[in-house]
């Protein structure tokens, strides 16, 4: 595809991408990042979906348990807001990547021993070069309580939310405006952890890979009443960001799954990028336009796909 072209006739084959129709995506009144219910921050994160979401989840039937299946969950931004405003009975969360399931894991498993660590861990840099270091040697198989914790410690000090290759808030020599704690208000991460722990019994969480997560909800019994949100890796960007389980190929493959008709609910995003549109051309493509009060703010970099419900 585009990388088989020289760089000339890249810019030619990209010119010609048609124009997408707009779906506007309204601004959840009742939710922003000040009363976000993820503790995570995430880059691209999509929490700001949360009230297009809320409308194809009443696709669903709500007589039977409604279900939020998120293959790709970094921080679970939609989800949570979803589980918490009622939109879901039960969100299903899958990271292949074993840090950030250990972070959600110890959180959802341990709380009480993750928030007695939030409330003493020193927030300066020799604690940072600490948790960075485990986070950058870690080679284990199997869920690690520190390694969560240090992940989680990373995404709230370092710039972006970035657990790696990524500088600390205020800079190595801690002489910017903001510090390494400015994004890790105590109280406020603790209450997230303990109202996450407090609702366990709604939150299904693994560890695999998202074709696999993906292959097995649409066999299961409640396949009919699940809606999948999935937001893999960009095409373009991908690997930069976050850890990046999706080569070409699996980018192929997630389209094959999708578009064979046996995922009923769906919703995708993506960076609009030629293999997106030619990967999902049979299916409803569109660009994502973040509708606040004053005005309109296209996101051209992302689209959005969705079977053609009829
Ligand atoms: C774009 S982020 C998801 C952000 C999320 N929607 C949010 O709002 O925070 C992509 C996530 O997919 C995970 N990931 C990458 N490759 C994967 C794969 N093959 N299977 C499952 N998860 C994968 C990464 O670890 C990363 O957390």
């Amino acid at each position: 595809m585009t990388r088989e072209l020289s760089r000339g006739q890249q810019v030619v084959y990209e010119e010609k991408m048609l124009t997408l129709p707009i779906t506007e995506v309204p601004k959840d009144p009742n939710r922003s990042t000040q009363n976000a219910v993820s503790p995570f921050r995430y880059p691209g994160g999509k929490g700001f979906l949360s009230a297009f979401l809320k409308r194809r989840m009443s696709l669903l039937d709500t007589s039977a348990e409604r279900v939020f299946a998120e293959p790709f969950c970094g921080g679970a931004g939609a989800a949570l807001i979803l589980l918490a405003d009622g939109d879901a009975d039960v969100v299903r969360l899958n990271d292949a990547d074993l840090r950030i399931f250990s972070a959600w894991q110890a959180i959802l498993d341990e709380p009480e021993r993750f928030v007695a660590k939030l409330r003493e861990v020193r927030l300066d840099m020799p604690e940072w070069y600490h948790h960075r270091d485990l986070v950058a040697g870690f080679s284990d198989r199997e869920y690690d309580f520190d390694i969560g914790f240090s992940t989680f410690y990373m995404n709230r000090t370092t710039r972006s939310g970035i657990i790696l290759n990524a500088g600390p808030i205020g800079g190595y020599d801690q002489r910017g405006k903001w510090k390494l704690n400015a994004r890790f208000n105590v109280e406020r991460l603790a209450n997230q952890v303990l109202w996450l722990a407090a609702n366990r019994a709604r939150i299904e969480l693994s560890n695999m890979d998202a074709l696999s997560f993906i292959d097995r909800g649409r066999r299961r019994a409640d396949s009919g009443n699940t809606m999948f949100f999935i937001d893999p890796p960009y095409v373009k960007a991908g690997g930069r960001l976050y850890f990046d389980g999706m080569s070409e190929a699996k980018h192929v493959a997630l389209s094959d799954i999708l578009t064979s008709g046996s995922v009923k609910y769906w919703v995708l995003t993506y960076d609009d990028a030629p293999l997106v549109r030619q990967l999902y051309k049979s299916q409803n493509c569109s660009t994502i336009s973040v509708n606040y009060s004053l005005q309109s703010k296209r996101r051209e970099s992302e689209i959005l796909v969705e079977p053609n419900y009829r």
